[in-house]
Formats: structure tokens, sequence, C-alpha cells
């Protein structure tokens, strides 16, 4: 049966945006259930895999609510989120803001630094804070060539008209030596495992959506999106085409999770 936030071509974008700004207040709450709270550990591998030291820039690509930008600034990285649903971005800054009140608390206690950094070529010299969340277009990214040492994207490259044109922006804007990191989910080559996890894609997550967001459709898209997306090799396939070197894949729940890296060479 056709998912009414799946489409082709021209039209993907705004299906995809609806969807987000449906799901958006709830978006936290069902990834911790449909998880069962694993995501936030495959984030934190992304995140460990990114390796940043202090003060490198990153960019985390659909960055959504926020949580591998705030993963990525823990570990010291000045981080830029790009998203193209404002209702996602408003909860990112949201939450930023409040981890910012928290820090404001702890300064005034004594203990921490001031957190204020330039972070995007816009942004210069001024202070600016971080992580910091921008609209833009994960297919058409508005920096300059060369300039993140880390770019990340989490359950975004399935959701772009095009995944390949994604793969290749986030490519353009990493410097030579630099890393890109892709998480999304997987396609299990054990095909007892992959039935069991797309019956559970195809109706223990829709009927948790019914119940908790109110929209079965909107979590009905996740396994019609992976049916046409590449199973975790087919993108680093794709990085080794585009030049990229040491590309490594690491299946996570047996395949469920794939989390592909690879370095741009220098
Ligand atoms: C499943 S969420 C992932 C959010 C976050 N990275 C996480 O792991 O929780 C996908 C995000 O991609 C964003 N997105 C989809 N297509 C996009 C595009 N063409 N440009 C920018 N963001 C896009 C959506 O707005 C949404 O916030």
């Amino acid at each position: 049966m056709a998912n009414e936030f799946y489409v082709t071509g021209a039209q993907r974008g705004e299906r995809v945006g609806d969807l987000f700004a449906t799901i958006a207040p709830r978006y936290d709450l069902m990834n911790d259930l449909q998880s069962f709270g694993l995501h936030r550990y495959w984030k934190r591998r992304l995140v460990a895999w990114a390796d940043m030291r202090s003060g490198q820039r990153a960019l985390d690509v659909c960055c959504g609510t926020g949580d591998i930008a705030f993963g990525l600034a823990r570990r010291g990285a000045l981080v830029v989120g790009v998203d193209f649903s404002e209702a996602m971005l408003s909860i990112a800054e949201g939450r930023r803001r409040k981890a910012e009140r928290r820090r404001g608390a702890r300064e005034a206690e004594g203990d921490a630094g001031s957190g204020r950094q330039a972070l995007t070529p816009e942004s210069g010299g001024s202070a600016t804070l971080n992580p910091q969340f921008v609209h833009g277009d994960a297919q058409q990214l508005s920096f300059p060539n060369d300039w993140f040492d880390v770019v990340t994207i989490g359950y975004g490259l399935r959701n772009l008209a095009s995944w390949e044109a994604g793969l290749r922006e986030m490519q353009r804007v990493v410097k030579p030596g630099g890393r890109l990191l892709v998480l999304d989910f997987g396609k299990p080559d054990h095909a007892l495992w992959r039935g069991l996890y797309f019956s559970y894609l195809r109706l223990g997550v829709p009927v948790l959506g019914w119940l908790f967001s109110g929209s079965a459709g909107a979590y009905a898209y996740i396994l019609e999106s992976l049916r046409h997306f590449p199973p975790q090799r087919g993108i680093a396939a794709r990085m080794e085409q585009l030049g990229l070197v040491e590309v490594r894949t690491c299946n996570l729940l047996g395949g469920v999770m794939g989390l592909s890296t690879g370095r741009k060479a220098n």
C-alpha cells in the first residue's frame, strides 16, 4: 500500500517536510519508544567514531532535534546543525537554550567556560552559541568547500530526494583529511532477522506512532523509505566511488542499523 508521505521526484522534500512538521512534538519520545532507547547508544557510537578534538569544526546534516549535534559539542567540537524543518529546529534550539541556562547557572558558580565561539563562515568573529542550529537543505549546503573537520548525518540521508546528492554535498564541505559519518536504518543480511525486523517496522512501529503521536502513516513511512534506500554496504560503496578512503561500515544489532564512515583524501 502506498504511503502518503513517500513520493519520488520534486515533491519529495515537501512531503518529508510535512511529515516532520507533524511528528516534531513527539519525535524524541517516539525515538525512545520505537528503538527501546537504543538510538541513544547508536548515536553515541557515531559520536565516538567521529573522534573529535576540542575546537574542531563539525557539521551535523539533517540534525532534527539535535541529539548528534549535542553529542559532538560535548566532545569539544564547534558544531553546526542544519535541517530544513523549522518545527524540528525549534525543538533543537529550545534544548540548546535550556543547556545554555544550565551552563549559565554553573558559570555563576564559577566552574564552566563561556561556550561562545564562532562556528559558521558567516558568524565570523561574532559570538555565537554551540551547537548552532541553522535552516538549510542537505542537498545544497550553504557552506564553503573543505570547511568542516567532520560531517555527520543520522537518519537523514534516507529522507532526501537524492541521497547521492546529499552524500556529495557532505563530501564537498568536509576538509581533506576530514571524515564523513552516516548512520541510518540498515538491511540485515540474515533473512530471518531481516524478516522479523521488517515486520516490526511494518506493524509495531506504525501502531506506536498511532498511539503516541497520532499518525500511523508517518511511522509506516520508515519502512517505505527504507525499501528505496540501499543497504549499508551500498552507502559504503558510494563513499568509495566518491573517492573517500578508509571506508568502513559497522552493523549494529545484526545490521538493523548501519554506521558507515570514510575519510576525504588529502
Ligand atoms: C529522522 S530525522 C533525524 C534527526 C536527527 N538526525 C536524529 O538522528 O534524531 C530526519 C531529519 O532530516 C530532516 N530533513 C529531511 N530532508 C531534508 C533536507 N532535504 N534538508 C535538510 N533536512 C532534511 C528532517 O527535517 C528531519 O529533521
